[in-house]
């Protein structure tokens, strides 16, 4: 007897996102979902390290630059949708940088939230820039992830280089090191504990620091002044999958736009790469947000992101705060 069908899912969005996904394809489909959620650089940790024996069948969400470097290390495999005719440009431009191993599923500005009544109570100003982070009112005010682990946090990173430039990038890095109370695994824990009042300011995706503000927690959220970066979350499917048909099974569903529209259950205000997808009036407006030309090619390319990571380890992260 064959065994029922079943789908190694690797997850790099929202835990709730998550499992809402997961089980929604079970419903829909009657294929077995095992999900995981791990960051994306954790993700893409995994996947590398399981690539002579592929546990994982299809990873979904997370920052794109992971996606890449896996496109690039040829961890991943080449698969074109029937679903691509309804995406955004954007998307689709994801997979053809990519020989098609991955795809752009949502998009997100980056930014940062904080919690305005703990702000108030420690008589801070309310900051607007990312420069104002840097501040030395604000030492140990601060919480980011760990760009080694989370997209979100190499995202910062990157976006920071392509801002103000190598050097002055990193020196702003250094110089908000000395602020930064915690570096999290997840990238969206610092604006989680600002909603739950044990963390002031968190640099996330703004639409993370939306979700939190929509749910009742008093945080505001910020783009910064100075413009800032931002991320193409992806889906790829693990070269050597053990359960092939069903990840593109999932994929081309994952790509449609009632599939997408889901997101709005559990407050991901992400923009949909499906044109048809719903979206919500409380989703940050990108087109109001000063965005750099993020350089996906060079920043998702194997070489510059360990390159990055490498440097931040060895120069910004051993520094005393
Ligand atoms: C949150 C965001 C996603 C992003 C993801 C990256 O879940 O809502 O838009 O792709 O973080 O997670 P990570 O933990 O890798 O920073």
């Amino acid at each position: 007897m064959a065994s029922a069908a079943k789908l190694t899912f690797y997850c790099s969005a929202q835990e709730d996102w998550c499992q809402l996904m997961a089980n929604k394809f079970q419903d829909a489909t009657g294929i077995k979902v095992n999900m995981t959620r791990k960051s994306s650089g954790e993700t893409f940790a995994q996947v590398k390290a399981e690539s002579a024996n592929p546990k994982g069948d299809v990873w979904w969400g997370g920052t794109g630059d992971p996606h890449l470097q896996a496109a690039e290390e040829d961890l991943t495999e080449p698969y074109v949708s029937p679903m691509r005719s309804e995406l955004n440009d954007w998307a689709i431009s994801q997979a053809t940088s990519a020989g098609d191993k991955t795809i752009g599923i949502y998009s997100g500005a980056l930014g940062y939230g904080y919690n305005e009544d703990l702000l108030k109570a420690n008589n801070l100003p309310a900051p607007s820039c990312w420069k104002d982070l840097t501040k030395p009112e604000y030492k140990g005010f601060v919480q980011m992830a760990n760009p080694n682990s989370s997209g979100t946090a190499y995202t910062t990173l990157a976006t920071m280089v392509q801002l103000f430039g190598e050097d002055e990038g990193f020196q702003f890095m250094k110089d908000l090191h000395k602020n930064i109370n915690q570096y999290t695994k997840s990238g969206s824990a610092p604006i989680k504990a600002a909603g739950r009042g044990e963390n002031t300011v968190g640099i996330v995706f703004m639409h993370d620091a939306v979700k939190q503000a929509v749910s009742g927690f008093p945080i505001k959220v910020v783009a910064p002044c100075e413009g800032t970066g931002y991320e193409i979350g992806s889906m790829s499917i693990i070269k050597g999958a053990r359960n092939m048909d069903e990840a593109k099974k999932f994929y081309d569903w994952a790509l449609s736009a009632d599939a997408q529209t889901l997101a709005l259950d559990v407050k991901a205000y992400q923009v949909p790469s499906n044109k048809g997808a719903k979206t919500s009036p409380s989703a940050p407006d990108l087109s109001s947000i000063k965005l750099i030309d993020y350089d996906f090619k060079k920043y998702g390319s194997s070489a510059e992101r360990k390159r990055l990571l490498k440097k931040w380890d060895d120069e910004v992260s051993t520094l005393p705060q």
